[in-house]
């Protein structure tokens, strides 16, 4: 068997174990054995390869997937390793399996046909934190809570309004994987080494019978192209962004007693007793970094790549299975921990005023009342040096407006102002946290996630 011979030659030497691919490729395993059944049966249909040798190679990829990988003889990747054992299992007809194919190709749709499956988890994981971060809404639309700018008390709001800034993101973050895997759900099987081949094959066929929608029609650009992994890769690390935002938010709530972590997400130190730490939350934060990472080298390696299929394209393959794997788990477990902390309501309303974090719901009163925005800024800016209350509210009014405050406003409404529930009632423009603006957020929300 020459072709045996051949592949003796190139497969020793102290280079081996740097080419191989097919420890990590354990993760397409089942894939390349998908993309195997469906290539023969196609040969078959199409008259290549005899039934009877069809069905024989068939019922070999059932005998080696009862093995599975570990049963594998070696070989340089699990293309050829699931090859070499077919042949061993039914003589040389095996080697029929590759005919009007590459492993360019093949390993280009085992890739695509399981990271489908992973993006479609990945995209379930940014389901299930929306459901988390809409419950926590639901259930707190008038809890109030500082909220910051600069990580400065700026303005009241409620934690409905916060949860639902993380909601708008994430659900951001599903649309862009949608997108991914619409573009990753496309068959390269046929495109051969990268230049097509003289059989009738029929690309279609295989492509249905993997379940994508369509081919990657151009032979070159399916046999060598991973825009589809950076384009998967970028959304992930995106989505991780947003986590780790949310992550730094939960922890520094935790920090400042407005939540606490259920016991189930959190961990303790084992020296100090009394301690519980947001260890999931952290570890969630730094996926970002991961994925970041996996971006930066996904990137690099396939930058200036010649057409068409370079063995580079290998360890790009690693950073797809690395990334989606841990970015997956970090959603998964923000959901987690969003969906079973406690929110301190009592702590949460004692620090919403903390920092005249009323201060512009003072400003905007007076603008109501006919006083230029700037000038009511100036003089409530007066006002926040003294303590930002009534009276340094008056004699704030005395200093800068020359006028008693009084004559621009109801005491009873600057009260009112001062008031951070009242301040966050108030503030019901479109997307803004008073319940009812809150409470149309919800329903859009809610709406989006049903449709996704
Ligand atoms: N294991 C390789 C990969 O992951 C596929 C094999 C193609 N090898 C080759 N020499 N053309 O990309």
């Amino acid at each position: 068997d020459e072709g045996v011979v051949r592949r003796d030659r190139f497969s020793g030497g102290p280079a081996r174990s740097f080419l191989s691919s097919l420890a990590a490729d354990e993760r397409i395993f089942e894939a390349d054995l998908e993309v195997d059944r469906a290539h023969v049966l196609m040969l078959a249909e199409q008259g290549i390869v005899d039934d009877e040798t069809a069905g024989a190679i068939l019922t070999a990829l059932d005998a080696i997937e009862v093995d599975g990988h570990d049963g594998l003889p070696d070989g340089e990747d699990v293309h050829e390793a699931i090859e070499t054992a077919v042949i061993e299992r039914i003589g040389e007809d095996g080697g029929k399996m590759h005919t009007a194919r590459s492993r360019n190709d093949e390993v280009a749709t085992c890739i695509r046909y399981r990271l489908r499956e992973d993006v479609l988890e990945a995209i379930e994981s940014t389901l299930a934190l929306r459901e988390s971060l809409l419950e926590v809404a639901e259930e707190h639309e008038e809890t109030i809570m500082p909220g910051y700018t600069h990580l400065q008390p700026a303005q009241p709001t409620t934690v409905a309004h916060w949860a639902l800034s993380y909601e708008g993101a994430v659900r951001r973050d599903t649309a862009r994987l949608l997108e991914a895997y619409d573009r990753v759900n496309e068959s390269p099987l046929g495109g051969a080494a990268f230049a097509g081949t003289t059989f009738d094959i029929d690309r279609e066929r295989t492509a249905e019978l993997l379940g994508f929608e369509g081919v990657v029609e151009n032979s070159m650009d399916a046999s060598s192209s991973r825009d589809f992994l950076l384009e998967t890769v970028q959304a992930l690390s995106t989505h991780a962004t947003t986590l780790s935002g949310l992550a730094e938010d939960v922890i520094i709530f935790a920090n400042r007693g407005f939540v606490d972590l259920s016991d189930d997400y959190s961990s303790t130190s084992s020296i100090m007793p009394q301690k519980k730490n947001p260890d999931t939350l952290e570890l969630v934060r730094a996926v970002a970094g991961d994925a970041a990472g996996a971006v930066q080298g996904l990137t690099t390696t396939l930058k200036g790549l010649p057409r068409a299929y370079n063995r580079d394209l290998q360890r790009a393959t690693t950073h797809a299975w690395e990334t989606v794997d841990a970015v997956t788990e970090a959603s998964e477990v923000a959901a987690g921990a969003v969906a079973t902390a406690d929110w301190n309501e009592d702590v949460l309303a004692a620090e919403a005023g903390e920092g005249f974090s009323t201060a512009t719901g003072v400003a905007d009163l007076l603008a109501a009342n006919g006083l230029p925005f700037r000038t009511a800024h100036e003089m409530v800016a007066v006002a926040a040096e003294t303590g930002g209350d009534y009276d340094a509210l008056a004699a704030a009014a005395e200093e800068v407006l020359e006028e008693p405050l009084e004559s621009y406003v109801e005491p009873a409404a600057v009260e009112e102002a001062l008031d951070p529930a009242e301040s966050v009632a108030s503030r019901n423009s479109q997307g803004g946290p008073a319940p009812d603006a809150v409470g149309d957020q919800l329903e859009s929300a809610r709406e989006a996630l049903a449709e996704d």
